[in-house]
Parts: structure tokens; C-alpha cells; sequence
């Protein structure tokens, strides 16, 4: 595994491959690697000859409250599981390689992001898109690839390559979940054990709205309720949304159908946690860890 830290190396390395007729596809991560992220290395090989794996904690997708600074970083571990995984180049560079001077020309995400994730986060997903383009203009990779894990995230983009002719296909691989259902998340470190072990809850709840679909309640508000019930177990779980939305439009549907998407988003203590399902699949939909 070779790792780069500058545009113009990354760039050389791609030119090498194009010689070759080599397709790449990209995993872009904020690092402290986990199963979630390996997957997507795993699906880039099945999708690609070589696989660039990024490692960038960006700045501009973190509100003034947020946990940029604390946000978990360890290089060394990063570089071990991706080279023990296939990668073939980890692309890690600096903040002021990538943001040389204050960015003047951004990407505005309109509408789309001021609900869900957005509704609380402002300037987060201009800040994703921006970081996410930068990243497909440095490498021009076939394929790029996301977790519906951020299934918003993941809309956003699909939605910003299509509207701007950006050509690469955006693949999105299923969550990968703990044991008990806790979807993988680098901010998970963040839990205490009491907390851990309260975050199973957010699954759980899931699948009960899942469940409620599947027995046949197609109104989003009764779906959204089955889903409230099980939440309302765990006091340790402040609930930020719940929501019944269709992956294009990111808009409620009069009734759920088997791509609408169960989405929640809650507070443990200071860790903000979200997780999905496809109201029809439930958690069958994902990959849980052997572990
Ligand atoms: P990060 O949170 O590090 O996630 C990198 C990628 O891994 C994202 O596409 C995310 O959806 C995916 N991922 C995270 N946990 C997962 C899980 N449990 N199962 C499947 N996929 C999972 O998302 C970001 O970084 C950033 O916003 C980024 C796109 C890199 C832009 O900075």
C-alpha cells in the first residue's frame, strides 16, 4: 500500500493507473477505522482494480459546537487495517493541502439538506459536498463508495454527481451493525458503558417500526409511533427525529412503501448517534459483525 498526502502525488499515482486502463474506486473516510468502513474497502475491490482510501478529518462539514476537535484520529491503526484490508493507496492529507486559502466558490446543497440531519446540523452537508467534490476532482475515480449508514449523506451525493455531471458512479453498501444491532460509528468510542449498552435501543426501534409496516400500518405517523414506543424504554435516549422519508425526494410519503426509508437521529449524553432502515427490510437489510 502506498500512502499520499499531496493532490499532485495522488494524481501522479493516478496517471500510473490510467496507463494501465486500471478502474479506481474511492472510499472517502474521516478515519479511526472500523467494520463499517472496511466493507466499503471491500466492495471497492469488488468494484474496481485499485482501491484509494481517504483519510480527512474536514473541517468545513463541523458546526462552531461540534466535535472537530475531539473527533477520534489514530494514522498509525488507520494505516495497518487498511493496508491488512487491500487498500492499495491511502490518500491522507493535511487540512492546508486541501484548504490551501478560504474556500470562495462552495457547494449549496439547498432544500434537500435543511431537513433530517440537516434540521440541526446547518452548513454541515455544504460542508460534506464540498469536501466530497474536492476529493472526486483530486482523484477522478470510476467509482465512489458510501454507507447508508448516512443514508442523507449518501442522497445528497448521488443527487449533487447527477445535477453536476460529475463522472463517477456513487455506490451505497448496507450498514454494518454491532451484535446487538448498534450501527458502527467512529463516535461510538464516545459512549461509557451504561450509554453502549442503552444504544442498542436505536435498532431495536427500528426494526419495530419495521415491523409495524410489514403488519400492515403504511401511514408514516403510525409507523413513526411503534418506532417512538421502543424509544421511549431507554431514558438515557433524547430522540432528536424519527422519520418515514423517500430516498429521491428526502420527503414524507402519504404512505410508506418498501423503499421509503425509517430514519432516526438521537442524543446519549453529549454522542449524537443516527441510524436507518428500508421500512421494508428492516434490519435484514445490513450486515451485522461476527464478533
Ligand atoms: P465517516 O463518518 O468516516 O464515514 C465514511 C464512510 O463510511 C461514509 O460513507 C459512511 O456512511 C460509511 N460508514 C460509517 N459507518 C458505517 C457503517 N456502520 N456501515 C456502513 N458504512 C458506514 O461520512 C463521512 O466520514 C464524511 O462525511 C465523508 C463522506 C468522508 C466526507 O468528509
Amino acid at each position: 500500500m502506498i500512502e499520499i498526502t499531496t493532490i499532485e502525488a495522488l494524481r501522479d499515482w493516478r496517471r500510473e493507473q490510467r496507463r494501465g486502463e486500471l478502474r479506481i474506486g474511492l472510499v472517502p473516510t474521516m478515519g479511526s477505522l472500523h467494520e463499517g468502513h472496511l466493507t466499503l474497502v471491500d466492495r471497492a475491490r469488488a468494484l474496481s482494480d485499485r482501491t484509494v482510501l481517504s483519510v480527512f478529518v474536514n473541517p468545513t462539514q463541523f458546526g462552531p459546537s461540534d466535535d472537530f476537535d475531539r473527533y477520534p484520529r489514530d494514522r498509525a491503526r488507520d494505516g495497518e487495517l487498511a493496508a491488512t484490508r487491500g487498500v492499495d493507496c491511502l490518500f491522507a492529507p493535511h487540512t492546508s493541502e486541501v484548504y490551501p486559502e478560504q474556500t470562495a466558490i462552495t457547494v449549496s446543497p439547498g432544500p434537500l439538506a435543511n431537513r433530517l440531519c440537516g434540521a440541526s446540523r446547518p452548513g454541515h452537508f455544504a460542508g460534506v459536498l464540498l469536501v466530497v467534490l474536492k476529493l472526486l476532482n483530486m482523484l477522478e475515480p470510476d467509482v465512489a463508495i458510501f454507507g447508508r449508514k448516512d443514508a442523507q449523506q449518501a442522497w445528497l451525493i448521488q443527487r449533487m454527481v447527477r445535477d453536476l455531471n460529475v463522472p463517477v458512479t456513487i455506490d451505497v453498501a448496507p450498514i454494518v451493525r454491532e451484535r446487538d444491532g448498534l450501527a458502527m460509528s467512529s463516535r461510538n468510542a464516545y459512549l461509557d458503558r451504561t450509554q453502549r449498552s442503552a444504544a442498542a435501543v436505536l435498532s431495536r426501534a427500528l426494526e419495530a417500526g419495521h415491523r409495524a409496516f410489514v403488519g400492515g400500518d403504511a401511514e408514516p405517523a403510525r409507523i413513526i409511533d411503534a418506532t417512538r414506543a421502543v424509544l421511549a424504554n431507554e431514558s438515557a435516549v433524547v430522540v432528536e427525529y424519527v422519520e418515514v422519508v423517500d430516498p429521491e425526494a428526502l420527503a414524507t410519503p402519504e404512505r410508506a412503501h418498501d423503499r421509503s426509508v425509517l430514519a432516526l437521529a438521537a442524543q446519549l449524553g453529549a454522542t449524537r448517534l443516527i441510524d436507518n432502515v428500508p421500512v421494508g427490510a428492516g434490519l435484514s437489510a445490513d450486515v451485522f459483525v461476527e464478533r
